[in-house]
């Protein structure tokens, strides 16, 4: 029996993994497994319970016992955590750098293993994060890298925020990345790198459409689609 087909996309934050993610979800008509809204949730909840971001008993505890839904709402997916909608609580930088705490810790990352794996059904997976193809799924059957430089994904940022009409501080936006991606790059378990089997794609200087060409070209060479 072959094995359900896994589309991994690993990379640093802002560097257009989501859209790529969408689009390769929309193309083969495979669910998409967003990784790093689980340690988001995880760290909003301990958070919210007074769970210190180091307190490895109590976010294991916590990490076996999530409540966690992703649910299809009006084309995008909800966060349901205990019946609520959290997306919007979850999506600001002070909820990814608390995410970032709390995946160092590896026995966290090993309790959130399988509730990661159950996600791999027919007829495929797309599935984004930082160890996709590295730890998750390392017999994934296609693994892109995506990476862009910390100020082009910045700059990227800026813009986004400021197309919603709020002033946005670039130099401030960068100093987070910058230390974010220390820490994913840094930790002992699970650290963001390119698995050796990965097409590594910089994103610094294409577009979104050329993200896309190039990864479906390497897709269909991998999955013969
Ligand atoms: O991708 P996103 O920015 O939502 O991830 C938030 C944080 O969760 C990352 O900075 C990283 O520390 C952690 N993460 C992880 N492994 C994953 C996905 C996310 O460690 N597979």
């Amino acid at each position: 029996m072959s094995l359900v087909p896994v589309i991994a996309v690993d990379g640093p934050g802002g560097a257009g993994k989501g859209e790529l993610c969408i689009r390769l979800s929309r193309k083969y008509g495979f669910s998409l497994l967003d990784s790093g809204a689980i340690y988001r949730v995880l760290a909003y909840a301990a958070l919210k319970k007074g769970i210190a971001l180091d307190d490895t008993v109590s976010l294991v505890a916590l990490a076996k016992s999530l409540n966690l839904e992703f649910k299809e709402e009006n084309n995008a997916v909800a966060i349901i955590l205990d019946n609520e909608n959290v997306s919007k609580f979850i999506r600001n930088e002070e909820t990814g750098s608390a995410a970032s705490k709390v995946a160092v810790i590896s026995e966290v990352r090993a309790a959130l293993l399988q509730r990661q794996r159950d996600f791999r059904l027919a007829p495929g997976l797309v599935a984004d994060g930082r160890d996709m193809g590295t730890v998750v799924f390392p017999d994934a059957q296609a693994k892109i890298f995506l990476d862009a430089s910390a100020e082009e994904r910045a700059r990227r940022r800026v813009l986004q925020i400021e197309g919603r009409g709020v002033k946005a501080d670039y130099q401030k936006i960068l100093g987070e990345i910058k230390e974010r991606d220390d820490r994913d790059r840094n930790r002992a378990t699970a650290p963001l790198k390119p698995a050796p089997d990965a097409l590594v794609l910089d994103s610094t200087h294409l577009s979104i459409e050329e993200v896309v060409d190039t990864a479906v070209k390497f897709v269909e060479s991998k999955l013969g689609k």
